[in-house]
């Protein structure tokens, strides 16, 4: 991890939670986040859209920032069922999750929507997590850096250098992901040195070396450390662990 870059750590509650639970899990993170770690870490919570404003409400203050899972490209309108940027801005959220694997592979998203609405996040002032990541097949077949390759340049399409530097990106292997099946450290930083180095091309040197990289994929306590330890990855995105307030303080502690 660079210097430059201050780590980050995010957690995704996918659909999980309650209007109590959601409450009480950010209300025992930030009481257990030393300050410390507070201070040199960037931290977020993704929960559920209905629980949004809940946990903004009990986050008041706390440092922690907010993120939602997903939202639609256009500003308002007839869209039944889907949430806008300007909806997300407007109760406090910072950042918002794109091209999740589950919502890629799950419910079928494919990257010209998820290019769409990366843009549409930054226009609307929010800051997107922009996620990639190969399936088993793919790995298997030696085609982890151009299916990697293909969704970075797809997703970030048409955004200028001053755009994507809003933007921080997310490693996650989709045979990692809710498996217990992590990537090794050095399997995650190959993949993470490979984006980097496709951002310089894309852009340059200067944005490559900025933009943060999370690794995601069955982060936990006692691997989110040597994770970090790699040179090209800036911080975690965790999934089930972020559900268990100990987990997660202990993987922000790690991050430090
Ligand atoms: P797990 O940490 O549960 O594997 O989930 C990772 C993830 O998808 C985070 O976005």
């Amino acid at each position: 991890m660079s210097f430059m870059r201050k780590p980050f750590v995010a957690g995704n509650w996918k659909m999980n939670t309650n209007s109590n639970t959601s409450v009480e899990l950010v209300e025992a993170i930030a009481s257990r986040t030393p300050e410390a770690a507070r201070k040199s870490v960037h931290i977020a919570v993704c929960p559920p859209f209905v629980y949004l404003q809940g946990v903004i409400n009990a986050l008041n203050k706390s440092g922690i920032a907010v993120g939602a899972q997903d939202i639609y490209f256009e500003r308002d309108g007839a869209f039944t069922g889907e949430i806008s940027p300007a909806m997300l801005k407007d109760i406090g959220c910072t950042y918002v999750l794109c091209g999740h694997s589950e919502r890629r592979h799950v419910i079928g998203e494919m990257d010209e929507l998820i290019n769409k609405k990366i843009a549409a996040a930054i226009i609307g002032g929010l800051l997107p997590i922009f996620c990639v990541g190969e399936l088993i097949e793919q790995r298997k077949a030696s085609k982890t850096e151009e299916v990697v390759t293909q969704q970075v340049k797809k997703g970030l399409a048409g955004l200028s250098a001053g755009k994507v530097s809003a933007v921080t990106l997310a490693y996650e292997p989709v045979w990692a992901i809710g498996t217990g099946l992590t990537a090794t450290p050095q399997q995650a930083q190959e993949v993470h040195a490979l984006i980097r180095k496709l951002l310089g091309e894309m852009y340059d040197d200067k944005l490559a070396e900025e933009i943060r990289i999370l690794y995601g994929g069955s982060v936990k306590p006692n691997n989110a450390a040597e994770l970090m330890s790699q040179q090209d990855i800036d911080g975690l995105l965790v999934g089930g662990a972020s559900l268990n307030a100990d987990d997660f303080v202990a993987i922000i502690e790690a991050a430090t």
